[in-house]
């Protein structure tokens, strides 16, 4: 997720750009850049690291002109560099453009335009679309980025200037989110409100397919067909601070109505639309070394543990290859076994957790492969490892993990199904029956953000809000959803909570059972479904308080629970992804409703950089 700004007025373009990313810093800052249209030329200051380093570079060199475009950068395609940062040019450097989301067929394009004897600067998709407009350049900028935009699959917000054309900039999006500012003799466009809301509230949420010209005086908006658009002005009310988080009240709200939206970019790209097949080629493994894999280690660091158990149930289960999973803060000093043939996948948000990176360390020194699940491109895990399945989740703000987790559990699914077809364990069919169940997730999900009544009168109940311990039960692939589960209420709203196999109940957990404790089980449809209604009822004999995840349609479920959460019918194996969100909507709400600092927890950090 990367921040967009453009500007074309009566003032410095420079001012009002920077002004603009530093509002949009939150969705990543491993690069930046600007480009003016000058006295008919393209002027461009690009910089590696934090926005800082580019006001520096622009005090010491400042920008002039009218019309300019900047990005603030959140890398999914090309490590973090100065080459890889936006604005992306055409090869005469006189049309740029910057971009945020993923350009599917970057590399069927690139290939082409090569062909043809474009020479690329970048690793980036995005230069792909530099180059196919200025293609199709005839002197009409905005005619040139319609065609242009006809050949691309995939998510794009874009700005594209010209140094021919001084009068305009021109917008477009699908997928991912652009916005135009409307002021008196000026215009703007962002990747998100907070970036222009001190020069103006009147802006225009672009839709998909939409492209726009915008002058100083006016705008138009075609689709890539052609017909025209006109599109209400909205007046903004939010104040700063609401509109960086949208609206919501807490960053962590916000990654949790994400979900759906992340989901479609962890799967994006990485499943071919025409024959459903799993190209995870990021992770430079090839079909004859997956096949020689025997042994798979997962190691990881809280949620991204929970994540890694997801990875085993499934991987076990339909690739028939045995899965270690192990806490990364246990790997590195337990002198691991790594046989010939390991595979170890680290799983990390952040990319920079101290004990993930060692546990790397020491499976590589032993012979292992490592092909690591991470979000923040170009990481230390990244850079470490052999080979990566990007999460493509955005920045993750919340020090609760919430779309980080469930994009991770995307993400082995991939691997699951690309390996399991690999290996001749589960047939065409089979895999094209868990790609669609994969596809139908994002809306199981909306579903259950939109019906959050139930989550939220529980969250206001004394009897969790005020709970002193709580217990989380699941089995089964819903044993980490449990864990899962716990560790969200413990960590934002300070409750004691404890995760544990439902079938270990009669091993030492009953004894905990009383009319105040309440016991989150997650009973969705599944194998072991009649199991979990048993550890429910044992609890109802002892006043325990129950709280169930059920699957909506279920019957018997409530007699057996103080409380319900229904979510849609899930294929087992994936429910994991879709049973998480409840449980993350309860322990936000139970926490701010205990006035806890939902985003920054006390005592935690959102990356464990030190042992
Ligand atoms: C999860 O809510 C916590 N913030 C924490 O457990 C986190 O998952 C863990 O520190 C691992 O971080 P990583 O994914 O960045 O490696």
């Amino acid at each position: 997720m990367c921040g967009i700004v453009g500007y074309i007025g009566d003032n410095n373009p420079t001012n009002v750009i920077m002004a603009g990313l530093h509002r949009l810093e939150y969705r990543g800052y491993d690069s930046a850049g600007v480009a003016v249209v000058n006295e008919g030329r393209l002027d461009c200051l690009k910089s590696l690291g934090k926005l800082k380093v580019l006001d520096e570079k622009l005090e010491a060199s400042p920008l002039g002109g009218k019309l300019g475009i900047g990005h603030t950068r959140w890398a999914t395609h090309g490590a973090p560099s100065e080459e890889n940062s936006h604005p992306h040019f055409d090869g005469a450097k006189e049309i740029a453009v910057v971009h945020n989301g993923i350009i599917e067929n970057y590399q069927e394009i690139r290939a082409a335009l090569e062909a043809d004897g474009v020479e690329f600067r970048s690793q980036t998709d995005t230069e792909t679309i530099a180059h196919l407009v200025r293609k199709y350049y005839q002197g009409d900028l905005f005619a040139a980025v319609k065609r242009a935009l006809q050949d691309v699959e995939g998510a794009y917000a874009i700005g594209v200037i010209c140094k021919d054309n001084p009068d305009v900039l021109v917008a477009a999006r699908h997928g991912s989110p652009l916005i135009v500012g409307l002021g008196d003799g000026e215009a703007f466009i962002a990747s998100d409100v907070p970036a222009i809301l001190r020069f103006t509230r009147k802006v225009l949420y672009l839709d998909n397919g939409q492209v726009c010209e915008i002058r100083r005086d006016g705008h138009r908006i075609e689709d890539l067909q052609g017909n025209t658009i006109e599109l209400e002005v909205n007046h903004i009310e939010w104040d700063d601070a609401a509109a960086e988080k949208e609206g919501y009240p807490h960053f962590m709200l916000k990654e949790i109505h994400q979900q759906p939206e992340v989901i479609q970019n962890t799967l994006r790209g990485r499943v071919d639309e025409g024959s459903d097949e799993v190209r995870l080629t990021e992770m430079n493994i090839s079909t004859d070394d997956l096949k020689k894999i025997e042994k798979i280690v997962i190691v990881a660091c809280g949620t991204a543990w929970h994540a890694g158990m997801v990875g085993k149930y499934l991987i076990e289960k339909f690739t028939r290859t045995p899965v270690e999973l192990d806490l990364a803060s246990e790997y590195r000093y337990r002198d691991p076994i790594v046989p010939e043939n390991t595979l170890m996948i680290p799983v990390s948000q952040s990319g920079e957790t101290a004990d993930t990176l060692e546990a790397i360390r020491i499976a590589k020194s032993r012979g292992a492969k490592v092909a690591s699940i991470v979000n923040a491109v170009g990481s230390s895990v990244a850079r470490e490892s052999h080979g990566v399945i990007y999460q493509q989740a955005g920045p993750e703000i919340g020090v609760a993990s919430t779309k980080a987790y469930t994009s991770q559990c995307t993400a082995f699914a991939l691997f699951t199904i690309w390996l399991a077809e690999t290996r001749e364990t589960i047939d065409k069919a089979e895999a094209k029956k868990m790609i669609a169940y994969l596809r139908e997730i994002p809306g199981k999900i909306q579903q259950i953000l939109d019906n959050q009544d139930a989550i939220q009168r529980c969250a206001e109940d004394p009897k969790y809000r005020d709970a002193q311990s709580a217990l989380y039960l699941g089995r089964s692939y819903n044993f980490p959803s449990a864990l899962e589960g716990a560790l969200k209420l413990k960590e934002i709203s300070y409750i004691h909570a404890e995760g544990y196999a439902a079938g270990e109940m009669k091993h030492g957990p009953i004894a905990l059972v009383t009319d105040e404790l309440p016991v989150v089980c997650v009973a969705v449809e599944g194998e072991t479904y009649d199991k979990m209604v048993s550890n429910i009822q044992e609890i109802r004999a002892r006043s325990g308080i129950v709280l169930s995840v059920a699957t909506e349609g279920n019957q018997n479920i409530e007699q057996h629970s103080d409380d319900v959460f229904y979510v849609p019918s899930c294929y087992e194996p994936f429910s994991p992804i879709v049973v998480a969100v409840p449980l993350q909507l309860l322990s936000y709400y139970v926490a701010a409703n205990r006035g806890c600092d939902v985003d920054q927890p006390r005592n935690l950090a959102k990356s464990v950089t030190v042992e």
